[in-house]
């Protein structure tokens, strides 16, 4: 579904992404691991628009997206997370989800204000599908709650269902467990793997906690320096010399 091709991005002198070469299969949980530094978020910020690549491919479907704008990119139901939450703090969480996929709209947005009808059928179909990724994440009740008053795991659990808004084919995941106490981390688990199971949808996560890793992930594509390090199963990855060297070396 997703494949990057000779990746490449540079920060000043350091090559953050140094020739990356991979694909994520449809359907799958993908994982991304690394030790700290290795460009994992680098990556994540050249597929999904934020950064433009410095060389290389990143082809969705057939076709690639590595030179489209940022705002362009929303329209490929790709969405993403990210390492640091942002969520609008003085806006409830019903509001948080709903402009996730206003903030995509773009210019198509204001073209349809003109023609107000429209606009009223959106955002109720808009509302529906809120209410859904809150029944969805069990958090219903938080509904009314400002952003600025969640706990720190809600607010993870806001950000993921501010990807589900767009009917995403695949979703990129920016350390989902940092900071989710376990009880909220297998719920979370288990909401990834209904959405595969369920919808379809293919995930791409990267994640510092290898127990998840290890439990939720196959196949995993390990990062160092830039580059694709090792690709396998979570047997294969752990059994890895090269891998165990680049963390023990970290
Ligand atoms: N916007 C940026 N400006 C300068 N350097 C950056 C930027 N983003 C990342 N880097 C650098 O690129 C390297 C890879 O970072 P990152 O992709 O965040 O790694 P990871 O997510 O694997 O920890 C690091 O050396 C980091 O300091
Ligand atoms: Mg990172």
């Amino acid at each position: 579904m997703l494949e990057v091709i000779n990746l490449e991005k540079s920060f000043g002198g350091i090559r953050a992404v140094d020739g990356c070469t991979f694909a994520v299969e449809n359907n799958t949980i993908t994982g991304l691991i690394g030790p700290n530094g290795a460009g994992k978020t680098t990556v994540f910020n050249l597929i999904s628009g934020f950064y433009s690549p410095d060389g290389g491919k990143i082809v969705l479907n057939g076709s690639r997206i590595d030179q489209l704008p940022a705002h362009r990119v929303p329209h490929l139901r790709l969405s993403r997370t990210f390492q640091i939450t942002r969520e609008l703090g003085k806006m409830t969480v019903i509001d948080n989800l709903m402009v996730a996929p206003l903030d995509q709209m773009g210019e198509t947005l204001f073209n349809s204000w003109f023609r107000l009808r429209s606009v009223k059928r959106q955002e109720r179909k808009i509302r529906e599908k809120a209410l859904y990724v809150l029944d969805f994440l069990e958090i219903p009740n938080l509904k009314d709650e400002y952003a600025s008053n969640l706990s720190g795991g809600q607010k993870k659990l806001l950000e993921f269902g501010r990807t589900m808004m767009t009917d995403p084919e695949i979703i990129l995941l920016d350390e989902p467990g940092a900071g989710v106490n376990p009880t909220l981390m297998k719920k979370l688990n288990g909401y990834i793997e209904r959405l595969r199971g369920e919808e379809g949808v293919t995930f791409f996560l990267i994640e510092h906690d290898m127990d998840l890793v290890m439990k939720l992930c196959d196949p995993i594509i390990v990062m160092n320096d830039g580059k694709v390090l090792a690709e396998g199963t979570a047997v294969e990855i752990q059994k890895n010399r090269k891998v165990l060297d680049a963390y023990l070396g970290g």
